[in-house]
């Protein structure tokens, strides 16, 4: 038998805060069912400036060591896929390296294509894993982002926080990957970005969406052609009907509902040859909708509580998918669609594993929401305006890191792998 390569594990850690969406619409004057409705979520993660995106990354790798038993001395590769570093050279995973006490003999270092960067950050783990390159070692994967467009902005209520970490191995209890099968769209465009020197993203909305979907469907064909190619779906019965769940990368919660439509249209307009007339329209809502609810709606969970966590996105839905389902998911086939704006695109696909529900609920993902603090927006307002560089003050809970100061430039973290 082939090889299997995929995610053995996952872990998340996300800010110690969070504000309710129904309270930033009132203190906006905007109606709530905007926010809750309209965009789909319900709380929104406010990282603090000492909870930057290398200490919650090494939050949630300590974790994930914990969680697995993992021995250091087998990781050989870790790789964190960031936009919201902390450092123009430096990279988090060296700082996640020396926080966590990590072996000299590793490969360390970032990726970078805005969303995406953690899914370049899977593909180079997994396919050196593959390749044979890694010689029985595993590797880490680390999704880190603070997401901020910045107070009154149409942006501000899909901002959020929050790291992923994923044990990437030959060993996927969770999700072998279909290898060679993904589809890939990419494109130079202006959706959304960040300047140098600027804190916030600039972003072009509603483009943006029209982005996205545009990528759906150019990632989703390709995938499609390669999986019917290889018998991993079958020709006649819808294709994306053939996937138990799919996994989106959820920017806010609405727009994994906007793809999902989309996707059902790449498969029905190839289908007819031709775009779809009014009266197949008025009969595809209706099941669109039905085929949102079962294939989409149970891995939106944590999005709609932490928010958008950039390239951790699409690993949070995965995580909140699992945690849900993951016994009824076992042996399964599931899609999963990365986007980053600029843009670049992948829809790719995986098997659940048998054992998937035993290890999820060994992630501590129960814990991560209870233990917050909910802030009113004055509260969240201050942070948002206190300076990049401040530090938290106090010490970390058990298994936790934090920023706690720079001394000449160099930045200080403080924390402890153990949870006890
Ligand atoms: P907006 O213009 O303020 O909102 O900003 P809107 O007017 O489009 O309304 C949003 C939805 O609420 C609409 O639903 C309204 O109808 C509805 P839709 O028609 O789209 O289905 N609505 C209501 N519903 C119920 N009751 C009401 C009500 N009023 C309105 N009273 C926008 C929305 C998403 C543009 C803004 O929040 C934004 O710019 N967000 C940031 C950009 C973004 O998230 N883009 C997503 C695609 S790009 C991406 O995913 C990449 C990214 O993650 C970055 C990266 O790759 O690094 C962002």
């Amino acid at each position: 038998m082939k090889q299997q390569v995929g995610i053995e594990a996952i872990t998340i850690a996300v800010p110690r805060r969070y504000i309710d969406l129904g309270d930033l619409a009132r203190a906006r004057g905007v109606d709530p069912a905007k926010f809750t409705q309209g965009l789909g979520g319900l709380e929104m993660a406010v990282a603090e400036p000492g909870e930057d995106s290398a200490a919650l990354a090494a939050s949630a790798a300590a974790q994930l060591i914990r969680s697995r038993d993992v021995d250091p001395a087998r990781i050989g590769m870790l790789v964190v896929g960031t936009e919201t570093g902390v450092d123009h050279s430096k990279a988090v995973a060296s700082y996640v390296q020396g926080m966590l006490g990590f072996p000299r003999t590793m490969r360390t270092y970032d990726c970078q294509h805005a969303c995406y960067g953690g899914t370049a950050a899977l593909n180079a783990v997994s396919e050196w894993i593959a390749s044979g390159a890694g010689a029985d070692r595993v590797g880490i994967v680390i999704c880190t982002d603070i997401a901020r467009y910045g107070l009154n902005t149409a942006g501000e209520p899909t901002q959020g926080a929050g790291a992923v970490a994923m044990l990437i191995s030959s060993s996927p209890e969770l999700l072998a990957l279909d290898l060679g099968v993904a589809g890939t769209f990419s494109m130079d465009v202006h959706d959304f970005w960040r300047p140098l020197g600027r804190r916030e993203a600039v972003v072009d909305g509603h483009y943006s969406i029209q982005c996205y979907l545009d990528a759906v469907s150019g990632a989703y064909r390709g995938w499609r052609a390669r999986a019917l190619a290889r018998d991993l779906i079958r020709a006649g019965a819808i294709p994306s009907e053939q996937l138990a769940r799919i996994a989106y990368h959820v920017p806010f919660c609405k727009m994994a509902k906007k793809a999902h439509a989309q996707l059902r249209r790449c498969d029905l307009e190839d289908r007819a040859g031709k775009p779809l007339d009014a009266a197949a329209e008025a009969e595809e809502a209706p099941r669109a909708a039905a085929s949102f609810e079962a294939q989409v709606a149970p891995s939106l969970g944590l999005s709609a509580r932490v928010g958008n966590v950039y390239t951790g996105s699409l690993y949070l839905s995965l995580a909140s998918l699992l945690k849900r389902d993951a016994a009824a998911l076992a042996g399964k086939r599931i899609g999963l669609f990365s986007y980053g704006s600029g843009c670049v695109s992948e829809f790719f696909s995986g098997v659940v594993g048998p054992r998937a529900a035993q290890v999820i609920s060994g992630a501590g993902l129960d814990g991560v929401l209870s233990e917050r603090e909910r802030i009113g927006i004055e509260e969240y307002e201050r942070i948002n305006n206190l300076p990049p560089d401040q530090p938290l003050g106090g010490t970390p809970p058990p298994g936790a890191f934090r920023y706690a100061g720079t001394k000449e430039f160099r930045r200080v973290y403080v924390g402890n792998a153990k949870d006890s």
